[in-house]
């Protein structure tokens, strides 16, 4: 599937999620994390002909393109801009009671991260926005310049799970004195000079974490997972299924302990699905990807 910027996308653990889901004609669907809309569009051909799908971002940019690319399939799918933590008055407005099954897809997209302007890589220089919903006030931007040095090395230390947390908030509460810190190239480049030289990692860039760690601060992702975890039982009909897919393992864990938490859960994945090989050699992305799926229980 290609996207705007000529880019293709390929939906993680597509075929596995379809096979946990087990949609069904007559289904009513939620895809949380729309985003270009291959995970539903893979969700709506395994419930033809009679089954729908709730489709939900907060990124407009996403929103757009997955419209497009599902437009053959707009009789059976409403896209909604909404964050997945609202997802219970979204389905109170579309007059939906109890839905299926649901998906989530969580972190950034590729459209967001080649679009160098939204400031979630290092690799194109743009202002320190980061943030998904743009109408949200807070930017990255906005956490640079105001939290205190502490505040900051938490954040590192928590979200990106960054040892030298404590040097990088340091240099940056001393160089933000000087010139506010506003740039993704001016962040990359103090926390390459805050890390000595032989601490910077082999194979990923040094400001990794980091970047990491304020995406998630500035969109409060964990917060909405946890919100999401714990409202999903009330929404799904019994036996109905939650597939999470994540990448990195903050999110992990979350989501392992949610569903093994909660009584109205009944695990499905003991363990993890990963990608296979043949997947992680043809999509780079999927290589940290890990699916857990729990179910609904039947209580009655
Ligand atoms: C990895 S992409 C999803 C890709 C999609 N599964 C596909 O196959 O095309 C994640 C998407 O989730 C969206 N997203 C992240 N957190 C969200 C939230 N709390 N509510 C709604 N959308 C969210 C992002 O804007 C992004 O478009």
């Amino acid at each position: 599937m290609k996207d705007n910027s000529g880019a293709t996308h390929v939906s993680v653990l597509g075929r596995e999620v379809v096979r946990y889901l087990q949609p069904v004609s007559g289904g009513i669907y939620v895809d949380g994390t729309l985003g270009l809309g291959g995970h539903a569009r893979l969700v709506l051909e395994a419930s033809a002909p009679g089954g729908r799908l709730i489709g939900l971002d907060w990124d407009e940019d996403a929103l757009l393109l997955a419209r497009r690319n599902l437009a053959g399939l707009q009789e059976r799918i409403r896209t909604v801009r909404a964050s997945y933590a609202e997802l219970p008055d979204v389905l109170a407005a579309e007059g939906v009671g109890r839905i299926n099954g649901l998906v989530l897809d969580l972190g950034v997209s590729s459209l967001q991260l080649d679009r160098g302007e939204r400031g979630f890589s290092f690799r194109a220089d743009a202002p320190l926005d980061m943030r998904m919903d743009i109408r949200q006030e807070v930017t990255a931007a906005h956490l640079l310049a105001r939290l205190s040095r502490e505040e900051l090395a938490d954040i590192f230390y928590n979200y990106g799970e960054e040892r030298q947390a404590r040097r990088i908030a340091a240099h940056i509460v001393g160089a933000r004195m000087r010139e506010p810190v506003k740039t993704t190239r001016q962040l990359a480049d103090l926390v390459a000079a805050a890390i000595p030289r032989r601490f910077h990692p082999k194979k990923k860039h040094v400001a990794t974490r980091v970047f990491q760690a304020l995406r998630i601060a500035v969109n409060r992702e964990l917060d909405n997972l946890v919100r999401i975890l714990t409202d999903a039982p009330s929404l799904l009909v019994e036996g109905g299924r939650v597939c999470v897919i994540t990448f990195h393992s903050l999110e992990d864990r979350i989501v392992k302990r949610q569903f093994a938490d909660n009584r109205l859960y009944r695990v499905v994945t003991a363990r993890p699905v990963v990608p296979g090989q043949d997947e992680v050699d043809a999509n780079p992305r999927a290589r940290s990807a890990r699916l857990r799926v729990a179910e609904r229980r039947v209580t009655g």
